[in-house]
């Protein structure tokens, strides 16, 4: 057969949309990225090794800071003429000494084989590797809770006693360990007693405007110019930001210009991203629907109705509409006052965004929807209406 491609164009480059690419700036994480600076540049500037804990919830950004980190740090080294090495493990792949242990020296021996060394006899290749070579080793350990829950702390000790042990030069290696759980209060005494407590650098979740920055950025990256508008990039933010998170602001991102080219669009609309957003995390199912009851129904039906081509809506036009809806399915109307009751509560159980802004012109509250394309909630709403 003859295959064809989408005809709509907006990814202009799908890798900068993938988990593991590292953007060159990481907006919103200035301060996390100084922190740890402040914390690492006496490893070259006096030869002393350094511990962090990086501490947060998921798609906050962790692993893209340490990774930054590390990069940036190896090079400002080399500046100075010192030579700083980083090797990442993601330690729910690997998860025991000997898995992890083999990818650090996988890192300067490519070929090394992965069994037949007992931890010591790898634990020693490391350190020779350090002496001979001069390197300060960052190794980074990410979800590190997944190797000390199966394998214990031992490793986090060894790696973080490695100075006091032999005659390598002081600030031979520092640790990173990634988290979303205190796993601090996983390492027993002696493992702590090295992995100092005040070390830890918090990530919390991004608000809605620090998402909409980050968006916009990675969709200047990855995106042909003019695919995405202001009004659909706050869609996003808003969507994500429920949970603070920017791997699934990324993903929504991806998944709706996917589906907009696969309908020969070259631009992302509101319902490409409730779409993805419906596919990725169903919440409004059909069993929600029935739980409504008539007056509910029929303020989501004329919500649905205004916002089939848009992002938002405002609170005036939905009342307006609702009105006229009410009429066209001669069912009484709710009063300004039950109706913003409704409404509030629609929006309280997470089924309608409301959002009020203030400006020159007073306050406006606008509308939004995100986890069902507008267009098959009204389907589905007219199904239950006209039953
Ligand atoms: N401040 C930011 N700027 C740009 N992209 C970001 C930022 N924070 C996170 N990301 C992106 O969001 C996704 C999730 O980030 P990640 O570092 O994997 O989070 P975590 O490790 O905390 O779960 C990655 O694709 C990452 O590149
Ligand atoms: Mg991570």
């Amino acid at each position: 057969m003859k295959f064809q491609s989408p005809s709509g164009k907006i990814i202009k480059s799908p890798k900068k949309l993938s988990f593991d690419f590292v953007p060159d700036k990481l907006p919103h994480r200035e301060e996390q990225q100084q922190n740890l600076f402040m914390l690492f540049r006496r490893v070259i500037e006096s030869g002393v090794s350094q511990n962090a804990f990086l501490h947060g919830n998921v798609g906050t950004g962790k692993t893209a800071s340490a990774k930054r980190f590390c990069m940036d740090y190896k090079e400002w080294a080399a500046e100075k003429e010192k030579r700083v090495d980083y090797v990442f493990v993601n330690c729910r792949k690997r998860s025991n000494k000997s898995l992890i242990l083999w990818k650090i020296i996988s890192k300067f021996d490519r070929g090394f084989p992965d069994r037949g060394f007992s931890v010591g006899e790898m634990m020693e290749i490391v350190r020779r590797h350090i002496k001979n070579t001069g390197t300060h080793l960052f190794i980074i350990l990410d979800e590190a809770d997944a190797l000390i829950q199966r394998d214990g702390p031992e490793l986090v000790f060894l790696l973080s006693r490695f100075d006091d042990e032999t005659m390598v030069p002081k600030g031979s290696i520092s640790i990173f360990l990634i988290s979303q759980k205190n796993v601090l209060e996983l390492l027993d005494e002696s493992a702590l007693s090295t992995f100092k407590r005040s070390n830890r650098i918090l990530f919390k979740p991004y608000d809605k405007d620090q998402l909409s920055d980050i968006l916009a950025y990675r969709a200047d990256l990855a995106l042909y110019p003019g695919s995405i508008e202001e009004d659909e990039l706050n869609l996003l933010s808003l969507i994500a930001s429920e949970r603070g998170d920017a791997r699934l602001g990324i993903e929504l991102m991806e998944k709706a210009a996917l589906l907009a080219e696969e309908n020969g669009r070259n631009l992302i609309g509101p319902e490409d991203i409730r779409t993805a957003k419906a596919d990725i995390d169903p919440y409004m199912t059909a069993s929600r629907l029935r739980g409504l009851n008539d007056n509910e129904r029929m303020i989501l039906l004329a919500a649905a109705q205004k916002l089939r081509n848009k992002s938002f809506t405002t609170t005036g036009d939905l009342e307006t509409h609702y009105h006229v809806l009410c009429e066209n399915y001669e069912k009484n109307s709710l009063g300004h006052t039950q109706f913003w009751k409704y409404l509030k509560s629609l929006s309280g159980d997470g089924i309608l965004e409301t959002e009020t802004t203030s400006s020159g012109k007073g306050r406006t509250t606008k509308v939004s929807l995100s986890d069902i394309p507008a267009g098959l909630l009204e389907k589905k709403l007219m199904e239950l209406i006209e039953g």
